[in-house]
């Protein structure tokens, strides 16, 4: 399962990436606003910093506009990956876009027959929003079983990209469905590495250590 960072914070980026664990970075204008940098400046930065995609969102909403922002964006770098929302102009724009190698994150997907518009319109990532539909009263994890199921029948190579995720839980359940990719805060890639037991035993052996006198190397 590749790990995608979703933020446009490059410290919080440079510091996952240093783990060697980071294999991609989302970004959307809320994500720009926080940084309180330029997109242009802050996405190139980015992109710097992993050779995974790094997905920039349009933010026009007619198919003619938003050829237009992409070919903005993907000047940016060679691993831009330009996010669309799952509209007919936005599906329109995936088509066009795919059709001609560019990397597509279709963005704001809340149903698994959206999800199959975005594979039939060639998408390189379909990203479910599971704690906005979880936040809504669905069951998150659901659209993401009946997107994987859909997908396999037909083979279909767009990557599930599981996004909106808020805690660990749904990234043991996103990989145990199978999904291809998740997204998540910094914050939420950081707890996964914690276990309070690890802590524990690490205090205890290092306690035994010191008792021995000895030291390696
Ligand atoms: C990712 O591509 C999305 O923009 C992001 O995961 C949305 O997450 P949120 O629902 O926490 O804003």
């Amino acid at each position: 399962m590749k790990f995608f960072a979703d933020t446009a914070d490059t410290a919080a980026i440079a510091e996952l990436a240093e783990t060697g664990l980071l294999d991609g970075v989302t970004t959307n204008p809320s994500l720009i606003k926080k940084s309180g940098r330029d997109i242009m400046e802050v996405t190139k930065e980015i992109c710097g910093l992993t050779d995974g995609p790094v997905s920039a969102e349009v933010v026009a909403l007619d198919h003619a506009e938003m050829m237009k922002e992409a070919e903005v964006l993907r000047k940016i770098a060679d691993n831009v990956c330009i996010k669309v929302p799952l509209t007919i102009d936005g599906l329109k724009s995936c088509k066009a876009l795919t059709s001609d190698g560019t990397m597509v994150n279709v963005t704001l997907c809340f149903s698994a027959s959206q999800a199959l518009l975005a594979a039939k319109a060639g998408a390189t990532f379909i990203s479910p929003f599971v704690g906005r539909h979880d936040d809504n009263g669905f069951d998150g994890m659901q659209l993401i079983e009946d997107i994987r199921l859909i997908y396999d029948n037909y083979a279909f190579e767009t990557e599930i990209l599981v996004a909106s995720v808020r805690h660990g839980m749904h990234v043991l359940e996103a990989a145990k469905i199978g999904a291809d990719v998740m997204t998540a805060p910094p914050g939420v890639i950081k707890a996964l590495f914690k276990h309070v037991l690890t802590d524990k035993g690490i205090e205890a052996f290092l306690a035994d250590w010191k008792d021995t006198g000895q030291e390696i190397g």
